[in-house]
């Protein structure tokens, strides 16, 4: 039985956006080898556990909007620490959403992660750095990304293989939300596995190199994909129109992020984001906008502890 530190504790959980997203062929197992840019950014959910003697492992999660309490990768993620560590407490989980569900930015994960984070803290820090990073991938594919404490990071793999790239941090981003969009990331793998049949359709795999390379430069000149992008048929017209409008405003860079359906532009100039907000908000009765950072180390407040 691991002892603790009984109160409440509370951590930000930021989201991600997908710079570039190579998905392989099926694996056996269900799941797809990636190899992805992933770039933390500064929107986030405040996640809270309150931790207290008792006599049985309790767990609770209070209600969230779109959420079950009883099945969510908080509550997963608690389960699964108490069980390794062998916690026994009665441990109330909140969270003030912000990230958008289903969004393709990760927030669940982000949330799962900083569950993990917040009790190896509480108990003491039980769990090793890859104790915990296992943990993380039986929650989800892309916790690990949240554990590592990177902000930006190439992650293949099934999403549990992360490397720390160093960070720019002369970009900012306007994450853009058609409404009532929500994709389900196991149905976007479905129709990519389902279209990659019917046209033996294959994209180039990048590597680390070509990646972290390329985040260099300006972001007008990159050309990352992300292979998501032909499945997510309805959003299509969306995306064509957003396509149009990172072409003919120039200085910056649009892709959707994940398996959608967020839409992430980013520039280095803030001027060009304040333009690109002016002509969005012309969009505004089908779109919800974010603006904001991209996160760098100096710039986070991310607790990275371990
Ligand atoms: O790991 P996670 O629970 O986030 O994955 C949700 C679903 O997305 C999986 O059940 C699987 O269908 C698909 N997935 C995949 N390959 C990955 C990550 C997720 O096929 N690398």
């Amino acid at each position: 039985m691991v002892s603790f530190l009984p109160g409440t504790h509370t951590e930000r959980a930021y989201a991600k956006v997908n710079l570039h997203l190579h998905v392989g062929l099926r694996r056996s197992d269900g799941y797809h080898d990636i190899t992805s840019l992933f770039q933390m950014i500064d929107l986030y959910d405040t996640v809270a556990v309150d931790v207290q003697p008792a006599g049985h492992l309790h767990i609770t999660c209070d209600p969230i909007p779109g959420i079950d309490p009883q099945r969510n990768t908080m509550v997963d993620s608690a389960l699964r620490y108490a069980e390794a560590v062998g916690l026994t407490a009665s441990v109330r989980i909140s969270c003030e959403k912000r990230i958008p569900m289903q969004a393709g930015l990760g927030g669940g994960s982000s949330d799962g992660a900083a569950i993990l984070h917040l009790l190896n803290r509480v108990c003491g820090y039980p769990l090793t750095y890859e104790e915990l990073m296992h943990l993380g991938a039986q929650v989800g594919s892309d916790v690990p990304f949240f554990l590592a404490g990177s902000t930006v990071a190439f992650v293949h793999g099934r999403g549990e293989h992360v490397e720390p790239l160093f960070p720019r941090d002369d970009l900012h981003a306007i994450v853009v939300m058609p409404h009532g969009s929500a994709v389900s990331t196991a149905w976007a793998f479905g129709e990519l596995d389902a279209l990659r049949e019917r046209t033996h359709a294959a994209s180039k795999r990048l590597e680390k190199p070509d990646l972290a390379a390329m985040y260099r430069l300006p972001v007008s000149t990159w050309s990352f994909t992300n292979d998501f992008r032909p499945v997510l048929g309805e959003l299509e017209a969306v995306y064509d129109a957003l396509d149009r409008l990172v072409e003919e405003t120039g200085n910056c860079f649009g892709t959707v992020s994940g398996s959608g359906s967020a839409y992430c532009i980013i520039a280095e100039n803030l001027e060009i984001i304040g333009q690109l907000q002016v002509k969005l908000e012309l969009f505004l009765h089908e779109l919800c906008l974010y603006v904001i950072k991209c996160l760098h180390r100096e710039h986070s407040g991310a607790t990275v502890s371990l």
